[in-house]
């Protein structure tokens, strides 16, 4: 049972050259050469056996994401989309994005990975003031952010980038002007992310001492709302609380998640949700790199966990996942995954309180108000 029949394919890479100090993402750090040639056999032999489980899709989108996917040599690219396409039918035209950090972006590089197929890169651009970049850990200066972003534009038709906001004593002029200068040089997707501090980060642990203040709830709440205000009048409305695009051009990768259709997870810590047998099953692989490697070698695939999710876990993450987007979900669909129907009187309260809305349709959306305590939304509606 899926949402409108997508299929993505999740590919992980894991390796960074640094690690960030905000990031808990699965990324690591090796100071010796990577063996690419050994991890490409390994994703093909771990698309084999997803495939066997799951055979015959047609593939709607392709993340290869990190990590720094942009480390990997164009022809690993190729091999690993390669293998895909034995397995899996790829349309014409199928969204093929890549993730990259402006650090590894050269021209060559990105005209190779698109002769492998790739057809979208998305930028950790991060932040467009030397400072921040530098507070925030990162490798590249502003400039060399921007020279990334045109290389990307003259070599992809679609493109995309992250900047990370609700930063360090950040104002809410200063995050206006830096966010019409990113969207000056956006074309059809922008990812605004708030700076979110991770447990078991070095930031976790400077927030933890004080020495790192972000701002308070009434400040982000601003930021957030200024966000929303600038890039609706600017033709990117956000279509998910963190996603802002041109009508029409949504990262469908993404949309795949967060509607709640099928995708396979390939590599060291991928999720994926298959749907086998009619039940649908949330599997996750070994996150260690090497381990994921030994693991794969040895016995066709990384896949550590493997569970069947019942009708409540169905229905909770169908709302958890479909609230985040502006087309909010269907409580039809609801009761069919979760084998209940949403509580009428809670679904009042909540609009009441003008945090979700109902359209004529019967779809249920989370408001601009509800936005900024989504997490609080769905725990209501879940409950
Ligand atoms: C896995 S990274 C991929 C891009 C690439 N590795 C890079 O950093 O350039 C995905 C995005 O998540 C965002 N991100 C990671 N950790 C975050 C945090 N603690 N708070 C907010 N955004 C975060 C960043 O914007 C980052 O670009
Ligand atoms: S480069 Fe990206 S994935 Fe790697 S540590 Fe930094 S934010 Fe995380």
């Amino acid at each position: 049972m899926t949402g409108d029949g997508g299929f993505g394919v999740y590919v992980h890479w894991p390796f960074c050259l640094s690690k960030c100090p905000y990031c808990d993402f699965n990324s690591h750090v090796r100071h010796q050469a990577i063996d690419e040639d050994r991890f490409v056999k390994a994703f093909t032999q771990e698309i084999t056996s997803t495939a066997a489980r799951v055979p015959g899709r047609d593939v709607t989108s392709i993340f290869l994401g990190g990590g720094t996917p942009s480390l990997m040599q164009p022809g690993t690219v190729g091999a690993i989309l390669e293998a895909i396409g034995k397995h899996w039918q790829i349309a014409d035209g199928t969204e093929v994005t890549l993730e990259a950090n402006p650090t590894s972006v050269e021209a060559t590089r990105f005209r190779g990975y698109r002769a492998a197929g790739v057809n979208r890169v998305s930028l950790g651009v991060q932040a467009l003031d030397d400072a921040s970049l530098k507070a925030l850990g990162r490798l590249h200066t502003a400039d060399e952010a921007l020279a990334a972003v045109a290389i990307a534009r003259k070599e992809f038709e679609r493109y995309s980038f992250d900047l990370i906001y609700a930063r360090p004593e950040q104002t809410t002029d200063a995050w206006s002007a830096e966010l019409k200068r990113a969207i000056a040089e956006a074309a059809e997707h922008l990812s605004l992310y708030q700076l979110t501090i991770e447990a078991d980060t070095p930031f976790s642990g400077l927030h933890a001492a004080g020495k790192l203040v972000i701002p308070d709830e009434a400040q982000a709440r601003a930021l957030y709302d200024v966000t929303q205000e600038i890039c609706a009048a600017h033709g990117l409305p956000a279509y998910e609380i963190s996603n802002h695009a041109r009508l029409g051009a949504e990262c469908r990768h993404n949309l795949v998640y967060w509607r709640g259709d099928e995708y396979a997870g390939i590599g060291p810590g991928a999720h994926g949700r298959l749907d086998i047998d009619g039940r649908r099953h949330a599997t996750a692989t070994e996150r260690r790199p090497e381990a994921w490697l030994m693991r794969v070698e040895s016995s066709g695939h990384g896949v550590v966990t493997d569970d069947e999710l019942n009708s409540e876990e169905r229905g909770d993450e169908y709302l958890l996942m479909g609230l985040r987007l502006r087309e909010g979900i269907d409580p039809d669909r609801y009761k069919l995954l979760a084998g209940r129907s949403l509580d009428t009187a809670r679904i009042e309260n909540l609009r009441d309180e003008g945090a979700i809305s109902i359209d004529a349709d019967g779809r249920l959306r989370v408001t601009q108000e509800g936005f900024p305590v989504l997490d609080a939304v769905v725990a209501d509606l879940a409950a």
